[in-house]
C-alpha cells in the first residue's frame, strides 16, 4: 500500500510542541508496521508572516491540496496583533478550511472518567460525556460578504460582517449530523436563532426537510442557540450529536471542552465533501486548542488534544478505527494512572511536561 500522505504545520505557540508528540507516535505506528505515512511540513500562521510576509504561502496551499491529511497545531499570538488583518495567523487557517471546502467540523468533547473533577461543572454533570459538537465551516459570517469596516467621515466608522447561508450547504453539514448520529446515540439537536436571523429561519427549515426525507429514522430537536448554550451546562449529556453554525459553533465548543477537563483535551477533524471519484474527502485535523502563547516552549502544553486530533485522522482518513480506538484507550488509561500536564493537574498535584506525557500515551500503545 502506498504511503499516507501527511502535511504536518505545527504553527505557532505551543503548536511545534505538541506537534513533536505526534511525530514521537507516527514512528511508533510505522514501528509496529501498522501504516506507512509520507510527510511534508510547512509554515502557517504567525511564522508564516514573519519568513514569508504571508498567514500560508501559496506553495503550501498546494501541498494541503495534494495531502491525503493535513495535521494542524495551532496559530497566533500576541507578537503578531499589529499586522495587517489580512495576513493575521489565523487567515492561514482560514484559508485552508475555505479552499480545501472542509465544511464539516467534528469537535467531540468526551470527558474521561479520571478527568472528572478537572471540569469546572460537578463530576455528576460530566462523568462518562460523550457528545459530538458538528460545526459548520466553510459559512456563515466568518466568509460572508460585505465584511468591511467603513469610514462614515463624521467620526464614527461602520463595521459589517455578513451571515449568510445557502440551501446546500445547511443540507450537507446536516446530513453529516444524521450519519453521525446513526453511528451514535440516534439523537441530532440543531442550534440556531431563529427568532431573531434569518440564517436561522432557513437553516431549522433546511434541516427539518432533509430529516424527513432522508433520516426520518433519527430523533431530531431543535433549541434557539442560546438557550442551547444553557442547557449545555446544565445536562450536557442529554445531548448527542449537536449541529450548528460557524460562529454558534466556535463558541458552544469552547464550551464543550471545558466540560472535559481542559481545553487542552479536544481534538476536532474538519472534513470536506467525499469526492465521488476517488472516494477520498480532503481533511485537515487540529486540536481545539489555541497557541497558548503564555506557556509556549515551556514544554508545559497537554498534548492530548494534538494526539486525539491525529486520532481522529487514522480513523476518518486512513479507515484505521482500531488503531484510533487503541490510542483512545491509551489516553484512559494514562489518565487513570494519574498522570496529568499542568492543565489538569489538581491543585498542588504534580505536573508532567508535554513530552513526557506523549511518552506515557505512546508508551501505554
Ligand atoms: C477555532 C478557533 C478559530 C476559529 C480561530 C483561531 C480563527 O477559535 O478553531 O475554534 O475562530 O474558528
Ligand atoms: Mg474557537
Amino acid at each position: 500500500m502506498p504511503p499516507f500522505k501527511l502535511l504536518l504545520l505545527p504553527g505557532d505557540g505551543i503548536g511545534p510542541e505538541v506537534m513533536a508528540e505526534v511525530r514521537r507516535l507516527i514512528a511508533h505506528l510505522e514501528q509496529k508496521k501498522l501504516a506507512a505515512f509520507a510527510f511534508e511540513e510547512g509554515l502557517v500562521g504567525g511564522c508564516a508572516y514573519d519568513a514569508h510576509g504571508m498567514a500560508i504561502t501559496e506553495e503550501t496551499m498546494q501541498k494541503a491540496h495534494a495531502a491525503d491529511a493535513v495535521i494542524f497545531g495551532a496559530v497566533g499570538g500576541p507578537k503578531w496583533d499589529k499586522v495587517p488583518y489580512d495576513v493575521r495567523p489565523e487567515a492561514g487557517l482560514l484559508r485552508l478550511r475555505k479552499e480545501l471546502g472542509l465544511f464539516a467540523n467534528l469537535r467531540p468533547a468526551v470527558c474521561y472518567p479520571a478527568l472528572a473533577d478537572a471540569s469546572s461543572l460537578k463530576r455528576e454533570l460530566v462523568d462518562g460525556l460523550d457528545i459530538m459538537i458538528l460545526r459548520e465551516l466553510t459559512g456563515g459570517v466568518y466568509f460572508g460578504e460585505p465584511k468591511t469596516i467603513t469610514d462614515l467621515g463624521n467620526g464614527q466608522k461602520r463595521a459589517i460582517d455578513t451571515q449568510v447561508y445557502d440551501t446546500y450547504e445547511i443540507e450537507r453539514i446536516s446530513r453529516v449530523a444524521f450519519e453521525l448520529a446513526k453511528k451514535r446515540r440516534n439523537k441530532v439537536t440543531s442550534m440556531e436563532k431563529r427568532n431573531v436571523m434569518k440564517t436561522g429561519v432557513l437553516w431549522h427549515e433546511v434541516i427539518e426537510a432533509v430529516h424527513a426525507r432522508e433520516f426520518p429514522e433519527v430523533t431530531l430537536e431543535h433549541m434557539l442557540a442560546d438557550a442551547g448554550g444553557m442547557q449545555l451546562v446544565r445536562n450536557p449529556k442529554q445531548f448527542d450529536v449537536i449541529v450548528t453554525d460557524n460562529l454558534f459553533g466556535d463558541m458552544l465548543s469552547d464550551v464543550a471542552a471545558m466540560m472535559t477537563g481542559s481545553l487542552g483535551m479536544l481534538p476536532s477533524a474538519s472534513l470536506g465533501e467525499v469526492d465521488a471519484k476517488t472516494k477520498k474527502r480532503k481533511a485537515l485535523y487540529e486540536p481545539v486548542h489555541g497557541s497558548a502563547p503564555d506557556i509556549a516552549g515551556q514544554g508545559k502544553a497537554n498534548p492530548i488534544a494534538m494526539l486525539a486530533s491525529f486520532g481522529m485522522a487514522l480513523r476518518y482518513s486512513f479507515n484505521m478505527g482500531p488503531v484510533a480506538d487503541a490510542l483512545d484507550a491509551a489516553i484512559a488509561r494514562v489518565l487513570a494512572r494519574g498522570l496529568r500536564t499542568a492543565d489538569i493537574a489538581t491543585v498542588g498535584g504534580k505536573a508532567v511536561s508535554t513530552e513526557e506525557m506523549g511518552k506515557a500515551v505512546v508508551g501505554e500503545m
